[in-house]
This record gives structure tokens, C-alpha cells and sequence, in this order.
């Protein structure tokens, strides 16, 4: 009996121990972003795919990247741009076949590319088999338990999630996201015996989905994929309490299996509390516009509230932001997963706007911006497009569900690769493409950005392999914040490793600036990067002076 106990313990000790290992080569990964559908269309059909991502890996490879996520491919119902889908085993004929996706992974990881895919893990679509199956009125089939139904529709909906509908089934549905996007059922993690449709983590329609969800893993893994980002991965355990003990059960059931089957492959979390999802084993948390990215990434860069109202952020020409949020908040996020994983904080991504908005829009404004992101102790993750500064497009139409609170159709227009028609993004009539170009005729596009030593595509290139060469810009490198965090402008950090320090700073407003803070180092300090070299940064008496202008970030080597 002891023996079993203590046997017992080992595995759980292991389980958690496992479920903390992150791949090497993830310390040095940079990632870029995929939307599918508007990246590169290969067939003239007006929307991206597959073919048209293997195009283009070598332009990947060339700005720097070594990393690529997709956004998902599967077979979709497309009623929210491929996160509501039919069938997690195939790919989408819009964007090709299981083979030819197969083929564009072999040849990514010739290159040195690696290719992580989307994992929708907490719904299907509704039009899903699965789906269809549990809404018959018989309930003992094998799907019938995959999703969550209330018995019968007396007293109406339990909570505002769950969703009338007409099937034979007689009971309410519980969603993620949209309507049309039932939640999967894994279970709840203290569910309460007088809700019938509240059922354990260990029933049997919940112990099966989280198989189904290792199989659909297993299956592209085994296909070669390095790894996902896996789509609002809290929300899987229902009614999950502070601590997250149910959702963190699940994910460290996960992970115990996935990192002995696959120990190379990783997992990054759209999640944005790294307090959690780095404990219950993913490698990357995702840093956006909700959680901690509250206090991070709205207040430095969102312009707007989700609901659309102004507000300032610190990345503005005005020089109305605060970083008092960013400078403590990111520091907890640094200690939080220090050793553990990593907390990456993306340039943009398809729910949420691009960097060129509003009045940040000029080569200087957006350097100085993307400054910050790839100067961070995270593997930096671009959204395509977002190297060449491409616009934000307020007015593009509502495209496949991309109208939730705000127009995500706005971060979603087609990738601009020239100056031929539709930008070199497809040979399709501009009338057929998935949505329209931007119409404006300085519009950046990748050629002209390569030809000119100048353009943000140059810069971010040139800061991808100043990073790759310095181990302390790059994951490893120590981050701190040195200058006041009551007086915002500019704002100073330091990067050290092995007594290497790097002093990175910014000044996004209009004005020049100048701060002073209690000496990092005493020697001298050498610009070594950034969007001017008219800036100074000087050391005495204990005090470093650190003087800007307008809108500019500089690097500094410091001795
Ligand atoms: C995630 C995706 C978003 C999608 C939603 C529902 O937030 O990033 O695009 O609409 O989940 O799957």
C-alpha cells in the first residue's frame, strides 16, 4: 500500500515537473503570425493558403523569423474566420490538403522554420458532426456527452451562456464564444449535484473529449507540427474556482503525456495570466488586451477601448500615457515564469488592432514601437504585415463573424508583398478577394520596403539579428526598469546578461525629452541601434542623463 502511495507521489511529482520543461530552441524563437486567409492566395481564388505560405518562407527566414504560427486551417464552418470547425482532422480545401500542408511543413523545417498550428481545444463549430449528433433526441450516442445540454428547458436558461435552439435533443446549449460555437465538454470542477448538466472531470463524456483533444494533438504532431497556440485555453473547466485548480488539472493531465510523446514540441496559451498558465504547463502565455494585458499592452499600445472610445496609451504621439502599469506589471509577469516559460507579448494578432492606427502612423512612430517588442525577454511573436507597418483598416467590412465588440476585419486585410495589383496578394479580381486591400496609394508593401536601407522592414530585420547576435537583448538577458515610472517620458529599461547591459529607451511622443535615474553602469555608453543616432545618454556623479527627441527609441551598449 505504501509502496502505491509512494509511487503515486512520484508520478504527480513528476507530472509537475515534467509539465515545466521548456524546449531549448524556444529561448530563441521569433515568431511570425499567420492569418491564412489573407497572407498569400497561391490559386487565384482571392483568399490565402497553404501553397501560399510555402511561397514565402524564405522571406520569413529572411526578416528573421524561425517560428511560424497559423491561424487555424481546418475544415471550418467560417462563421468566425476558422474558429468555429467541422473537422479538427483535415484541412480546409480554401487553404489545401493534409498533404500539401504536410509538404510545406517539410520544407519550412529544411529552412529552419518551425510550424506551430491553432488549437481550437473549447468548441466546435455548431454545424460540427459532433455537434449534430448530441442535438438527436437519443443521448447515448457517441457524441451525445461531447458537449454541455441542459435536461429539458423548464425554468429557462441556467446562465446567460447557454443557447436556445431547436434541436430534437429538448435542452440549452452551452456556448464559448459565439452562438454558434458550443462549448466542449470538459467537465466542471466543482459541479453541483442539483445541475444535472454540471458533470466531473472524470464522467465519461469529459474523459473522452480530453482524449479526442490528445488525438487531434497526436494527429498533427505526428504530421510534423512543432507545436500550437491553443485557442482561450482557460475556458475549457467550467465554473473553475480562483485558484484554477480545475483547468490546471486538465492541462497538467495534458502536458504529462505530450511532453514525453513530443519533448520538442510546444504549447503557447491564449491566456494572459501567466500566474496560472505557465503553472499548469504551457511554455508561452500570450500577453493581449485582456488579463494582465490589461496593465500591459492596452495602457502602452491599445488606442481605444474595445468599445471603441479614445483613450490614451503610451505609444502616442500626444505623450499622454502612463507606464507606472507596464513597469510593475511586466516585472511580476518577468518573476512569474522566470525558469519556467515565457510570457510574450505580440505585435498585434487578428482580434485586435494593428500598430499603424490613428495618428501613429509614420516609419519613425512605428519603429519606435516595435522597438519595444523585440527588445523584451520573450520570444517575440509579429503579426504578419506588422513588419512593413501595414495600416489598420477601420472601415473594412464585417468578414465571416469578425464583428465582435470591435472590427477585427480591420487587422485581417490581405498581406501587401508589391506594387502589382492587389499587392502581389492574389491574381483573383480585386472584387473576389477575402477582404479589400488597403485602398490607400502610399500603401507599404514588402519590395519597395526591401530596397529602401531605411523602411520599417529594414530596421526590424536589422533589431531580429542584433537581438539574435546578444544574448542579453534575447529570452535569457535580465530585465529591468530604470528610469521613473512617474515621469513616462522617456522610458529606460536594462537588458543584462553575464554583465553585458543594454539600456533600451523611448520617447513616442512628440517632445524632446530628457530623464535621469540612479546610474546602471559608470563607463561609457554606445548606441548600438535604434531610429536616430541624435540621442545622449551620459553618466555622473551616480546619476545617468538619458536625452531624447521626438519620437525615437535608442539602444545603448553601457559599460
Ligand atoms: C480566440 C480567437 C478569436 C476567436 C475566439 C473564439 O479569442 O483568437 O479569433 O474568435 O477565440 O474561438
Amino acid at each position: 500500500m505504501k509502496k502505491i502511495t509512494a509511487l503515486a507521489a512520484a508520478m504527480c511529482i513528476c507530472a509537475s515537473v515534467c509539465a515545466q520543461r521548456t524546449p531549448e530552441w524556444l529561448k530563441d524563437a521569433c515568431i511570425y503570425h499567420i492569418y491564412p486567409s489573407t497572407f498569400k492566395d497561391s490559386d487565384g481564388d482571392g483568399i490565402g493558403d497553404i501553397a501560399g505560405i510555402r511561397s514565402k518562407l524564405d522571406y520569413i527566414k529572411e526578416v528573421g523569423f524561425n517560428t511560424i504560427w497559423i491561424s487555424p486551417v481546418f475544415r471550418s464552418a467560417f462563421e468566425d474566420g476558422g474558429y468555429d470547425i467541422t473537422d479538427f482532422y483535415e484541412v480546409d480545401p480554401r487553404f489545401g490538403t493534409n498533404s500539401g500542408l504536410v509538404e510545406m511543413i517539410n520544407e519550412a523545417h529544411a529552412k529552419g522554420i518551425r510550424v506551430c498550428l491553432d488549437l481550437v481545444a473549447g468548441h466546435t463549430s455548431d454545424k460540427h458532426p459532433w455537434f449534430r449528433q448530441s442535438m438527436l433526441a437519443d443521448k447515448n450516442l457517441q457524441h451525445s456527452d461531447y458537449y454541455i445540454w441542459t435536461d429539458g428547458k423548464e425554468g429557462g436558461k441556467p446562465e446567460k451562456k447557454f443557447v436556445d435552439n431547436d434541436a430534437p435533443r429538448n435542452g440549452y446549449y452551452l456556448k464559448n464564444y459565439y452562438d454558434i460555437q458550443p462549448a466542449l465538454n470538459y467537465g466542471y470542477a466543482h459541479p453541483d449535484p442539483s445541475k444535472p448538466w454540471q458533470q466531473a472531470y472524470d464522467a465519461p463524456g469529459p474523459t473522452a473529449v480530453r482524449n479526442e483533444l490528445k488525438n487531434i494533438i497526436a494527429f498533427w504532431c505526428d504530421k510534423g507540427v512543432d507545436g500550437f497556440r491553443v485557442d482561450m485555453a482557460p475556458s475549457l473547466v467550467k465554473n473553475d474556482d480562483a485558484q484554477r485548480t480545475g483547468i490546471k488539472r486538465l492541462w497538467n493531465e495534458i502536458f504529462a503525456w505530450y511532453e514525453q510523446k513530443y519533448p520538442e514540441n510546444i504549447m503557447l496559451s491564449e491566456w494572459s495570466q501567466p500566474q496560472f498558465s505557465i503553472d499548469a504547463g504551457f511554455d508561452v502565455d500570450l500577453i493581449i488586451h485582456n488579463g494582465i494585458g490589461e496593465k500591459i499592452y492596452r495602457p502602452l499600445v491599445c488606442q481605444t477601448t474595445n468599445s471603441g472610445e479614445p483613450t490614451p496609451c503610451y505609444f502616442d504621439k500626444a505623450g499622454q500615457g502612463q507606464v507606472r502599469s507596464f513597469a510593475e506589471a511586466y516585472a511580476e509577469v518577468c518573476d512569474a515564469v522566470r525558469g519556467k516559460g515565457f510570457a510574450s507579448m505580440p505585435v498585434c494578432s487578428h482580434d485586435i488592432w494593428r500598430m499603424n492606427r490613428f495618428d501613429r502612423n509614420t516609419p519613425a512612430e512605428l519603429k519606435t514601437v516595435l522597438t519595444l517588442f523585440l527588445t523584451l525577454p520573450m520570444p517575440p511573436i509579429v503579426y504578419y504585415g506588422e513588419e512593413i507597418g501595414m495600416r489598420n483598416i477601420e472601415d473594412a467590412p464585417d468578414k465571416e463573424g469578425s464583428l465582435n465588440v470591435k472590427n477585427r476585419s480591420s487587422c485581417r486585410t490581405p498581406m501587401q508583398w508589391d506594387t502589382s495589383e492587389n499587392a502581389g496578394f492574389s491574381t483573383a479580381d480585386p472584387s473576389k478577394l477575402y477582404l479589400p486591400i488597403d485602398a490607400a496609394a502610399d500603401r507599404p508593401n514588402v519590395a519597395t520596403q526591401q530596397a529602401d536601407p531605411n523602411s520599417i522592414l529594414n530596421y526590424v530585420k536589422g533589431l531580429l539579428a542584433l537581438r539574435a547576435a546578444t544574448p542579453a537583448l534575447g529570452t535569457d538577458g535580465t530585465w529591468k526598469f530604470v528610469s521613473d515610472p512617474e515621469r513616462p517620458y522617456p522610458m529606460v529599461y536594462m537588458r543584462e546578461k553575464e554583465g553585458e547591459k543594454y539600456l533600451v529607451a523611448f520617447n513616442p511622443s512628440a517632445k524632446s525629452v530628457k530623464t535621469d535615474f540612479a546610474a546602471v553602469a559608470d563607463g561609457k555608453a554606445e548606441i548600438v541601434y535604434g531610429t536616430t543616432d541624435k540621442a545622449r545618454c551620459t553618466t555622473s556623479k551616480g546619476r545617468t542623463t538619458i536625452t531624447m527627441r521626438p519620437v525615437s527609441a535608442v539602444i545603448w551598449h553601457v559599460e
